[in-house]
């Protein structure tokens, strides 16, 4: 720490002596600009290796070819696991959608067509519930990178890391007790949740009224082909989990059960470790990795607003760029919502974090997400609701504008806008009275200029890896049948664009 300190120190001089020097030239003004980009990144510790997050966690990112991996690959993409057999994992969160699924709102069980993702997927009119949108209140997150996260996950942080080191969950006994069976990981705790859900993928018509436990019993018996699963599917999925759990000898009801399912789920997309970006390697020391618009929107993102900079640090923070904390941003408010009654009898309200802590003061509050291949994630924010990456940073720089005029029909035809203004309006209220309060990080008067802006994008877009545009580089994170293994239920994902 002293060591950095030192360091940094020195280097500050060295960028307060350039400036003093006065030089004129194009090429001083650009190493000027690198050399006030690496004190920040000696500031503010960033390493451009956020696998060492990983590492200082003691965990290690599996290798794609890993059995356990595989399994998961071929589990993630299975409609098996949907009650109905109408949705996976894969269907709002495919590889080649940057691991999540292209749309405002998720539509998961009852599509029309369960295996068309993105643009134009959408729910049998026929379907429990069925309002003319989609059926999933929250805008779909990725599964990349997901291995980076260390204190929660979900938009709202119900799978919540515990200082004790067990894992908080929606099935915990209490707000402060771990759950017994959450598994060692996050991404494990996680994957214990979606097959409950009757919109993602429960369906309304499995396991009616059962608990979350039966119902996980009976997709593991319906996996392993025994009990109350058996003869559901006739696919053979033994032979991977006795690969996947080195037990040669294994039966399928020793090795295949919910928690030996979540662990292989989880394995997989903590394998989609995507960060070889230009960022990361300017970070690592290499000066041409970065154009000079990117590097001049490091800074306006580096930057503190007393210094002229934008402030986005604050809260994405580290090589993850996340502090993985809870901030009302007041993103517009569109969709389904929790159920979350906002005074005027509406349930279409979403009041995030404060569904988990109770606490009034933490309503509006989503968890920072990570900005790694932000730019191949659209739509934005917990609701979806900004269809550019452009008005999701500029609704950073003015919640309050840009949420009177948002514009609705960015969303996907179909989202449920009833509410939009009066759920807006409360949000809005919130981070008013937080910002009066103090209680609020976000920098308030800052504003850009359009090229500002622009230098701001092209740096998120050094955040992308562009491995991920190529299909052929995420060919083995895609389940595909083959003569080792087929899934009579396998999602072959179709795309409209
Ligand atoms: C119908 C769409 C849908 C399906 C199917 C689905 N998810 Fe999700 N997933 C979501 C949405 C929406 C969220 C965010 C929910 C929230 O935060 O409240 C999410 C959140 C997550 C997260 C947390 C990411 C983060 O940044 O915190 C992980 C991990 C994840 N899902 C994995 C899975 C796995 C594993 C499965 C299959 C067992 C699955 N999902 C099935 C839509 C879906
Ligand atoms: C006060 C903390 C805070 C600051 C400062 C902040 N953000 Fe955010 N950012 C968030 C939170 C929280 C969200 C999610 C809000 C939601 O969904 O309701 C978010 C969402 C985003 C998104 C959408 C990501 C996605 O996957 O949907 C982008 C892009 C983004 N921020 C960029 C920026 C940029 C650029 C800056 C600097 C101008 C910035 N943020 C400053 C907390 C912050």
């Amino acid at each position: 720490m002293r060591l950095l300190f030192t360091l940094s120190s020195a280097l500050l001089a060295v960028v307060l002596g350039a400036c003093l020097g006065g030089s004129s030239g194009a090429k001083d003004h650009s190493q000027e600009v690198d050399l006030q980009l690496r004190a920040l990144i000696l500031q503010l510790g960033l390493t451009g290796r956020p696998e060492q997050i990983v590492e200082d966690d003691g965990r290690t990112i599996p290798e794609a070819d890993d059995p356990l991996v595989m399994l998961g690959k071929h589990l993630f993409f299975s409609k098996s696991l949907g009650g109905d057999f109408t949705s996976s994992c894969a269907s709002c969160h495919h590889p080649l959608l940057g691991g999540a699924d292209a749309l405002t709102l998720p539509v998961g069980v009852e599509a029309m067509d369960p295996d068309l993702l993105g643009p134009g997927r959408v729910q049998l009119s026929t379907a429990i519930g069925y309002d003319g949108g989609p059926n999933v209140p929250r805008n779909s997150p990725t599964t990349f990178n997901i291995v980076l996260y260390k204190q929660s996950l979900f938009w709202d942080g119900r799978v919540q890391r515990h200082t004790d080191g067990g894992i908080f969950t929606p099935d915990s006994a209490g707000p402060t007790v771990s759950d017994p069976n959450a598994g060692p990981t996050l991404a494990a705790a996680q994957a214990r949740f979606p097959v409950t859900s009757e919109d993602e993928m429960k369906s309304h018509s499995f396991e009616t009224g059962s608990t979350r436990a039966v119902l996980r019993g009976h997709l593991g018996a319906r996996i392993g082909r025994y009990g109350m699963g058996a003869g559901e599917i006739p696919d053979d999925w033994l032979p991977l989990f006795r690969a996947a759990f080195a037990s040669p000898l294994g039966t399928s009801q020793e090795l295949i059960h919910y928690d030996t399912i979540a662990l292989a789920l989880a394995a997989y997309q903590e394998s989609q470790f995507f960060a070889a970006n230009a960022w990361n390697r300017f970070a690592t020391g290499i000066p041409g990795a970065l154009t000079a618009q990117q590097k001049r929107g490091a800074l306006l993102f580096l930057r503190d607003p007393a210094y002229g900079g934008a402030g986005c640090v604050s809260c994405h923070s580290g090589d993850f760029f996340t502090d993985e904390e809870f901030h009302i941003l007041a993103f517009p408010q569109i969709g389904r919502g929790k159920g979350d009654l906002n005074g005027q009898g509406s349930p279409t309200q979403d009041w995030g974090r404060a569904r988990v802590t109770g606490a009034p003061t933490d309503r509006f509050k989503f968890r920072t997400p990570t900005l790694l291949n932000v730019e191949l994630t659209a739509p934005y924010g917990h609701s979806g609701a900004y269809d550019s990456l452009a008005d999701a940073v500029r609704h950073h720089l003015d919640p309050v504008g840009m949420n009177a005029i948002y514009n609705w029909t960015q969303a996907d035809p179909g989202t449920q806008v009833f509410d939009l203004i009066l759920n807006t309006q409360e949000a809005t209220q919130a981070l008013i009275s937080a910002r009066a309060a103090g209680a609020s990080r976000l920098p308030q008067g800052v504003s850009l200029t359009s090229a500002e802006l622009a230098d701001l994008l092209a740096f998120l877009q050094a955040l992308t890896d562009p491995r991920l545009r190529d299909p052929a580089f995420l060919e083995p994170w895609i389940a595909r049948n083959g003569a080792e293994f087929s899934d009579s239920q396998l999602l072959d994902a179709r795309f409209s664009q």
